[in-house]
């Protein structure tokens, strides 16, 4: 049996070992053949593919990226499913593993759909992917926040400065609350959780007054309670100033015109998405691939793993599509008992 492979939307540590763990697996245990296609989707629309064996695979589980590249085309601004049908048919492909996040899901069960036989296998940093406890990818992004909140410590403990890291997270503020949990900062700031500049300014001075240098984690999506969904496409920031950076960049001033501490902000950004996955998400990277190897062998078409609790199983496209799983209150709630 000849399988496709392929990585889509964003990048993310881990990526490399579910490619390696399916070929490995595929080969050893069930004579499997493989292929990659370059660049996401816009490789399968295109037939531009690789060949992926024991050589293309050996050691690859540290390696950040993805070896097959990535994109965020979607496969039916390009052909649709006819269009992959053939591109399958050409190269003697019978199924695919889709490897990739909320987009790259929809796309495959559309594409399921129409009749062709796909596995997916969920991928993000930002953990937002509903129907799994966990994404790989999301341990080592929380690590590098982490160790850059920790440095972004000692200085601002030299300077007596508010040290703001702005992490990424879109629509949810996983990234933000556990690298801000396990760095002890003063304020996690999350898209879940609308919040006034007033209570941040609390925060802050609070722990100044018991001389600590205030540290605030927050998420690029977060909002402050006076901005609205559509607050940041008109062009101005959450002050009403032009817009110049991300919210960090944003709430320094103010924090600092306000509380009279000097403020800077740090963006991360993809620093947070490349390097070397941590051994977590190779582990759960390399469980993901061997269980999409299972996936294919038991049919499983338009399904993909999860993680629950330890244990890997096999769920439809749609339980992860349309909603996202977000921060509960509680879990927030929890976190803040600590804050200021
Ligand atoms: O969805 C993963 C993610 O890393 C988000 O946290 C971030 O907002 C986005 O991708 C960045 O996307 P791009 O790499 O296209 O700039």
């Amino acid at each position: 049996m000849s399988i496709g492979i392929l990585t889509s939307g964003g990048d993310c540590p881990g990526l490399n070992a579910v490619i390696r763990a399916a070929v490995f697996t595929g080969i050893k245990l069930h004579d499997m053949e493989f292929v990659g296609f370059r660049n996401g989707w816009k490789g399968v629309v295109d037939g531009d593919i690789m060949p992926l064996a024991r050589p293309q695979v050996m050691g690859i589980s540290k390696q950040g990226g993805t070896i097959l590249g990535t994109s965020r085309t979607n496969p039916f601004e390009g052909g649709g499913a006819e269009r992959v049908a053939e591109v399958m048919e050409q190269n003697g492909i019978e199924a695919l593993i889709a490897i990739g996040g909320e987009g790259t899901l929809a796309a495959a069960k559309r594409l399921t759909d129409a009749g062709i036989k796909i596995v997916g296998v969920p991928k993000t940093i930002d953990n937002d992917l509903s129907a799994t406890d966990y994404t790989f990818g999301f341990d080592t992004a929380v690590q590098i926040a982490t160790d850059a909140m920790d440095r972004l410590r000692t200085t601002g403990d030299s300077h007596g400065r508010c040290m703001i890291a702005e992490v990424m997270g879109r629509h949810v503020g996983w990234i933000a609350l556990h690298s801000g949990m396990a760095a002890g900062a003063h304020a996690i700031l999350i898209p879940e959780q609308k919040t006034s500049i007033e209570q941040i300014c609390e925060w802050a001075e609070s722990a100044r007054d018991r001389g600590r240098a205030p540290l605030i984690a927050v998420a690029e999506g977060f909002k402050l309670d006076t901005m609205d969904d559509a607050h940041s496409e008109r062009g101005l920031d959450a002050f009403g100033r032009p817009r110049l950076g991300g919210i960090g960049d944003q709430l320094a001033p103010e924090i600092e015109a306000r509380t009279g501490i000097e403020t800077r902000s740090t963006t991360l950004g993809h620093i947070q998405r490349g390097g070397t996955p941590t051994a977590y998400d190779r582990v759960l990277a390399t469980r993901y691939g061997m269980a999409a190897i299972d996936s294919i062998r038991a049919g499983h078409w338009g399904r993909m793993v999860a993680l629950r609790g330890t244990q890997i199983v096999h769920v439809p496209f749609e339980d992860a599509l349309g909603r996202l799983k977000v921060v509960p209150q509680s879990r927030y709630d929890e976190a803040a008992v600590l804050f200021g």
